[in-house]
């Protein structure tokens, strides 16, 4: 049985049942990097005021993850993330019964946990999730804000601070899942993008030391290899890879050798594209 969750709790990790916006937003400096780019940390702190499930649109690497575990540790909450899989079931995230020595016990699992503390509830990739999941956060994404657990058969109201947030990769590649409209339209949503140059040089300087000239070329190759649509690649350059990038490059790694093994070798296995992305960034750095 595969359990596809990560509970984070934040560096204070201070459990507020009443949500008091003054007192409970943690001082910048604790919290992880994130650099905003369109005013989604207002957004975010609004939807989860007003008991809003919220859906981030976006692709691969562009910073949603870290958008959430920033958001909660400004807003003080625990942070439950579960990757949305094939073999993740409900009974995963709702509990199960466990035999314990002579006895049966119940053990919430992670939706649970997290419905009662009042946590951020991170759906990782929900399009991913199979259908039982689906059905299970139904009834906490409207007006009802409760979870049926049908083992016990009782159904128990969300915590004030409980909120749902979900991640989506929009038709980036074949075969990819879709969301269906009936849960799509159970959330208000924020579109992500890759940052603007300057923006992304700025990440690449933070994460990983890089010196500015250096994130520059890197962003420059990475949004040179983004307009290569004729490549057909399933997926382009993330702002993931260019981290890693500039991570092996400010660890003393060859800056050519850097970008082969952390933008051009991820992204494809075609000897004739891997050839000339090579070529490209052996141009530009
Ligand atoms: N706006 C941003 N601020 C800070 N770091 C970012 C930002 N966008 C992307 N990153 C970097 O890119 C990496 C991948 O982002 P992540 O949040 O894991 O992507 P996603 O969840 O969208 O797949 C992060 O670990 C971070 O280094
Ligand atoms: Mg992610």
């Amino acid at each position: 049985m595969y359990y596809g969750f990560i509970v984070k709790l934040p560096a204070t990790s201070l459990l507020h049942h009443k949500i008091d916006n003054k007192h409970n937003t943690r001082p910048m400096e604790n919290l992880p990097f994130y650099q905003e780019i369109n005013n989604e940390a207002e957004i975010f702190e609004h939807a989860w005021r007003n008991k809003l499930p919220l859906l981030l649109k976006g692709p691969t690497g562009c910073g949603k993850s870290r958008f959430v575990e920033f958001m909660a540790g400004k807003l003080n909450r625990k942070l439950v993330t579960i990757s949305c899989h094939e073999e993740t079931s409900s009974t995963d995230l709702i509990g199960r019964f466990i035999i314990k020595g002579a006895e049966t016990v119940w053990v919430d699992g992670p939706m649970t946990t997290a419905v009662k503390e009042g946590a951020i509830l991170y759906l990782d990739e929900l399009a991913e999730a199979r259908p039982d999941v689906i059905v299970a956060i139904h009834s906490l994404t409207d007006h009802r804000r409760e979870l049926f657990i049908d083992k016990l058969g009782e159904t128990i109201k969300a915590n004030p601070n409980f909120m749902l947030v979900a991640s989506f990769n929009p038709g980036y590649q074949k075969g990819f899942k879709e969301l269906k409209p009936s849960t799509r339209q159970r959330f208000i949503a924020l579109s992500f993008q890759y940052p603007e140059a300057k923006t992304e040089t700025n990440i690449l300087e933070k994460e990983s030391g890089i010196d500015h000239s250096n994130a520059k070329k890197i962003v420059a190759i990475g949004n040179k290899i983004r307009n290569l649509t004729e490549l057909g690649l399933a997926e382009t350059v993330s702002t993931r890879l260019l981290v890693d990038a500039s991570v092996l490059i400010h660890s003393g790694l060859a800056k050519r050798q850097s970008m082969h093994v952390a933008v051009v070798e991820p992204l494809t296995d075609d000897e004739h594209t891997t050839t000339s992305l090579k070529d490209l960034c052996d141009l530009m750095i």
